[in-house]
């Protein structure tokens, strides 16, 4: 039995099941296919699976428009194929969570056709109706690329109604007492399922009050605290997971006192890496731990460089944001909404000592760590697809036509194989052939920080050395104690530290540095990381 708060060191993984694996030979992944290649993510060290949408749905914003929260879109299969898929992954120690979709529901769910028609409907107030286009204006868009409003006109209901992302999207009346006991009556269907949580998207915008931004509402939080009761109450090891893009000060509330989420994302930080490591500078960095308030004991944040969505910028100033984009994406179909559309290895120049070094900052910074699939491979993109699809591309598991994806011929989306990201060395096959390759390096990383309970659960001493190009910092917890240092600029950079003992041992690869006087004196390579441990 692993403890109750498993969660607080976990090395979760991200996956869009119709980039993963195609099983059926249809040109799209599956949870048959996700589940034949579980044995890979126990190896890469991954504890936990966050799904995103599986459900029946028109596919308009990649499955987060659900059409009914109880089935499998038939793409990915059907619910025994999800019920085999939680058995083989539970065998193995993998936990599984589901992506649950609180706020909005697809244009094309009974509840919303239902709504639109007939004013008399019990689901008509499953929407937030109105007559005019002029309430909650304080409330912003997010989709700014695609969306002018957040009201539309219904011409079936002759009244306009709410959505804070698409328009095929509408919001869901949490005023409504019905609204409120479906979403628990759909955690319970997937609990009693065997799920092991969600990842709760969306969560800052349920509730609507004028005068407001309509964004981390008192009575968000109240609803959000009923879930976590319901999940204490009768599956007490299964964890909420949040997704609120906001500030450190108010994701801090998700946390309750241990009564709202296990877990949150942590947003703010994750451009701030991206910062340090272009402008060679440690600043951000810790400027964004600084801003983090002490979560409670049992609350964890979950860390991540990418994932599905653009690179966010909503939690930065407009002039880093400026800088950012044009850092990071010159090119103007890189941008979107508040955003940057890329992956992880294009973004850091395809330079495997950069990407090795987001990962080292992500390994070893507080929290739990996700990756986004493909990443541990250093997976290219596709800025010519539409939206966010460019970084949802098939998984490459080898250099074969479909790159082992699937058998068909024509598939969901292509490959990505071009002069900076070959086939032949981005994929899973030849990565696991190759000593040092990215995967290789990733897959120790995760290794090594399972053996060291002071990366999963230590508090965290930031050292200010003698330049500000290197992240150092320990982590500390009982008497496992680590000091990581990060040389974030592309030059060589000596460090002094002042540390007890006789010497340090680079735990990545035992490596002994002496200690002289309590002194440490290291010079760093371009951005060379190391992981150093009082020698035994
Ligand atoms: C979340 C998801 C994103 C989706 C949006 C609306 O932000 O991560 O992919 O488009 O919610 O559901």
């Amino acid at each position: 039995m692993s403890p109750p708060d498993w969660y607080k060191n976990a090395i979760f993984y991200e996956v869009y099941v119709r980039a993963f694996r195609d099983s059926h030979g249809d040109g799209h992944g599956d949870l048959q296919g996700l589940t034949q290649k579980l044995d890979y993510l126990k190896d890469l060290g991954v504890d936990c699976l966050w799904l995103m949408p599986i459900y029946p749905s028109p596919l308009k914003d990649d499955g987060y428009d659900i059409a009914d929260y109880y089935g499998i879109h038939p793409d990915y299969g059907t619910l025994d194929d999800f019920k085999s898929l939680l058995k083989a992954a539970h065998a193995r120690g993998i936990r599984i969570i589901t992506d649950l979709v609180l706020n909005h529901t697809s244009d094309q769910h009974p509840w919303f056709q239902a709504s639109r028609r007939e004013k008399t409907s019990r689901y008509r107030d499953y929407y937030v109706w109105s007559d005019t286009d002029k309430k909650y204006s304080d409330a912003r868009i997010i989709f700014v690329d695609t969306e002018r409003s957040n009201w539309t006109w219904d011409s079936a209901a002759g009244q306009y109604y709410w959505h804070r992302f698409y328009s095929s999207q509408p919001d869901l009346n949490y005023d409504n007492p019905a609204v409120r006991a479906e979403m628990l009556n759909v955690m319970k269907f997937w609990l009693d399922l065997g799920v092991d949580g969600f990842r709760a998207d969306a969560v800052p915008y349920l509730f609507e009050r004028e005068g407001t931004n309509c964004e981390n509402l008192a009575e968000t939080h109240s609803y959000l605290k009923e879930l976590r009761r319901y999940i204490d109450k009768h599956y007490p090891d299964r964890i909420l997971l949040c997704e609120a893009n906001q500030w450190p000060r108010d994701v801090r509330a998700y946390f309750g006192e241990d009564d709202e989420f296990h877990m949150a994302f942590h947003f703010p930080l994750m451009p701030r890496v991206f910062m340090s490591i272009r402008r060679g500078d440690s600043e951000p960095i810790h400027w964004a731990l600084e801003q983090t308030p002490p979560i409670p004991p049992n609350s964890q944040w979950c860390t991540f460089l990418r994932n599905h969505d653009e690179l966010t910028l909503e939690m930065v100033s407009e002039e880093d944001r400026q800088w950012m984009w044009k850092e990071y994406a010159p090119d103007p179909r890189m941008r979107l909404n508040l955003g940057i559309r890329r992956r992880l290895a294009p973004l850091l120049d395809n330079d495997q000592r950069k990407i090795e070094l987001a990962y080292s900052l992500l390994f070893t910074l507080p929290g739990s760590p996700i990756i986004y699939y493909g990443d541990e491979i250093g997976m290219g993109d596709n800025i010519s697809l539409h939206d966010r699809n460019g970084v949802r591309t098939p998984m490459q598991w080898d250099d074969s036509a479909n790159a082992g994806f699937s058998e068909a011929k024509d598939i969901f989306a292509p490959v990505i194989d071009n002069s900076m990201f070959r086939l032949r060395d981005v994929n899973v096959a030849s990565q696991k052939a190759k000593p040092n390759s990215l995967l290789q390096t990733i897959q120790k990383m995760i290794a090594v920080r399972k053996k060291h309970s002071a990366l999963g659960y230590g508090y965290l001493t930031w050292h200010n050395l003698n330049t500000r190009a290197v992240a150092a910092y320990s982590r500390t917890h009982k008497k496992d104690r680590l000091f990581v240092l990060n040389n974030l600029s592309d030059s060589k950079q000596t460090v002094h530290m002042d540390v007890a003992g006789r010497s340090l041992t680079d735990i990545l690869r035992n490596k002994i540095f002496p200690v002289t006087n309590d002194q440490l004196q290291i010079e760093l390579e371009p951005y060379e990381y190391l992981w150093l441990e009082t020698t035994k």
